[in-house]
């Protein structure tokens, strides 16, 4: 099987497609929502000082555990020792409950940009969307069709499909978030929105802030699913990991920096409140494109570059559970991807109906929805990356390995895997149980 194993066919597709994978919602729809909960500008400053110092490490370990092993998720934490499987078992789980509400998202998008001519003409935001979520049928359908979209590129491999995929949709992505931005920055006011974001009020600083920041942060860079580690396990011998870790650790923040930088300055421009949660970009931006001139083409880019988004990473998240089924248990791709399909619409279904006429079935006093977020977010995706870190930190021995260039780089490395990531994520894991 080893030998069938797909590679990527450049360097360039390879980081490309992790780019497509940490860029997502988290950064267009995630990040400035919740730094616009946490206070704004101090949020930034701590995310990026997270991002750099305790991020990097995970990223690094779990696609260098796939480069090592070359092997799915099970499948890799078996090579490093056969009791571990069951963990590794933990990442394809979480990336189909993930995909269950991530995928809704997806659909909520295609909606939006199906509906452009309509939504500039729409009296009540918040009453459309909330109406629009809670019907039976129509957002099912386009949860559907969401999956299908992630779940079509990953059935046609490796370079067809993922790669493919990825090199449209990532510079399109780009083309559109410079043009938004640039069209934000010339809204009246707009200077507000870039205070807001960048003059820090230090008397914001929390524990809460921080750990708000830390969890945006792992979410963002994709870890704690298998998603890089499947990834890692398609790069060939001789590449270097860890110019590549910075790549896509830089570039994820370039985006979630200009997604800010697009949704601020119109949001104070308009009078309207950072803090309004999930619903900002579903409910606060188009009814300020609704507005501004060509309100409504701008709002059609705006979605086709959260879908842009979507997808890429949609795609990362499918790939994991796919290379378990065909590796595991010697599925053909387009088999694995047509269960996959079914297994992840009968979670995400009631999931999408949780809006609606399923609002009142509740797990732990929250809706369908909310608790898969809260779990897989949370619980999950810590607690994941926390047994990845332990089990290279401690059997691995990723020091003798020689991935990094000085004996100085090496120790910090296996320090940060065997007790400072680990124990700040113990921190994230505990507030998240609250
Ligand atoms: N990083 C993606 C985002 O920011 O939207 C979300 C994600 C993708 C999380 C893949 C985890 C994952 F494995």
């Amino acid at each position: 099987m080893e030998n069938n194993r797909p590679v990527w066919t450049s360097k360039y597709a390879f980081i490309i497609t992790a780019i497509g994978s940490a860029v997502g919602l988290g950064n267009i729809w995630r990040f400035p929502y919740v730094m616009g909960q946490n206070g704004g500008a101090i949020f930034l400053v701590t995310y990026i000082l997270l991002i750099c110092t305790i991020c990097f490490i995970p990223l690094l370990n779990e696609l260098y555990v796939g480069k090592l092993t070359k092997k799915e998720c099970v499948g890799a934490y078996e090579a490093i020792n056969p009791k571990f499987k069951y963990f590794g078992a933990l990442n394809p789980i979480t990336g189909i409950l993930i995909s269950a509400f991530y995928f809704i998202v997806g659909g909520w998008i295609i909606n939006y940009i199906c509906k452009w001519k309509l939504l500039s003409q729409i009296s009540d935001y918040g009453e459309y969307f909330s109406k629009f979520i809670a019907e039976p049928v129509y957002p099912c359908l386009l949860t559907l069709l969401f999956i299908f979209i992630c779940v079509y590129f990953t059935a046609r491999g490796l370079k067809n499909g993922i790669e493919k995929a990825n090199k449209i949709f990532m510079p399109m992505l780009a083309i559109l978030l410079i043009f938004l931005v640039i069209i934000s920055l010339n809204l009246p006011d707009a200077q507000k929105g870039l205070e807001y974001m960048f003059k820090p009020d230090f008397s914001k600083l929390n524990f809460h802030m921080v750990l708000a920041a830390l969890g945006q942060a792992f979410f963002t860079l994709s870890i704690g699913m298998g998603a890089l580690l499947t990834y890692g396990s398609y790069i060939k011998e001789d590449k270097t990991l860890v110019k590549s870790v910075y790549t896509i650790i830089l570039s994820d923040t370039t985006f979630a920096l200009l997604a800010g930088i697009m949704i601020f300055p119109a949001v104070f421009s308009f009078g309207m409140e950072p803090n309004s949660g999930a619903g900002l970009v579903f409910v606060t931006l188009p009814k300020i494109f609704s507005q501004i001139p060509f309100g409504d083409l701008i709002s059609f880019a705006f979605f086709v570059l959260l879908f842009c988004a979507a997808v890429t990473s949609g795609i990362s998240i499918v790939e994991g559970p796919c290379a378990t089924l065909t590796e595991r248990f010697n599925m053909s791709r387009q088999k694995a991807c047509a269960l996959l399909f079914v297994i992840i619409s009968l979670i995400a279904i009631p999931t999408t109906l949780s809006f609606g006429i399923l609002g009142d079935f509740k797990v732990f006093g929250k809706t369908l929805f909310d608790f898969l977020d809260y779990l897989t977010s949370n619980l999950m995706l810590p607690s994941n990356t926390l047994i990845l870190c332990l089990i290279s930190g401690w059997y691995l021995k990723i020091k003798g390995y020689k991935i990094l260039k000085n004996k100085f780089s090496e120790s910090l490395f296996d320090i940060g895997l065997k007790f400072i990531v680990p124990i700040a994520l113990i921190f994230l894991i505990i507030a998240g149980l609250k």
